[in-house]
């Protein structure tokens, strides 16, 4: 019987301001593509995260990987550097990139994914961003 392959996931949540701001357009053309997320001084969201790993179930542990260490890899590399921040302003891994959902994915799959490849038995599958309780985007990694 070859190993089953399980996809775990951890999820996270933090606090943080931001505006949708492209410097390389005009404001009148900021406003139009942005509407009130554009507003000048930013607006807040409670952002939610679930990095999702997938690999074989060792038959020792009984596990993809430990649940503590990839909690641990989520907090130091996502949490930590981005709640109750402006992540326009305060983060230096978002600087230069427009602060959308799909962005935050696309950068903190950048962040974890070294960490999770460290382990060398599982690999990186997913990054969710719930932006609110409707909206989030799925980040499932470079294409090959
Ligand atoms: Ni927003």
């Amino acid at each position: 019987m070859s190993t089953p392959e399980v996809e775990i996931v951890h999820r996270e949540e933090f606090a943080a301001a931001h505006r949708l701001h492209n410097p390389a357009l005009s404001d009148d053309e900021n406003r139009r593509i942005y509407g009130i997320c554009n507003n000048e001084r930013g607006h807040g969201h409670n952002y939610v995260v679930d990095v999702v790993v997938r690999g074989p179930v060792d038959p020792r542990t009984g596990m993809v990987m430990n649940l503590v260490d990839l909690a641990g890899f989520v907090r130091e590399e996502i949490v930590q550097p981005c709640d109750h921040k402006h992540l326009n302003h305060d983060v230096a891994f978002l600087e230069g990139r427009i602060t959308t959902a799909e962005n935050l994915a696309v950068a903190f799959w950048e962040r974890v994914e070294p960490r999770i490849a460290e382990i060398g038995t599982c690999r990186l599958h997913r990054i969710r961003v719930y932006e609110s309780r409707t909206n989030f985007v799925d980040y499932l990694g470079p294409r090959p």
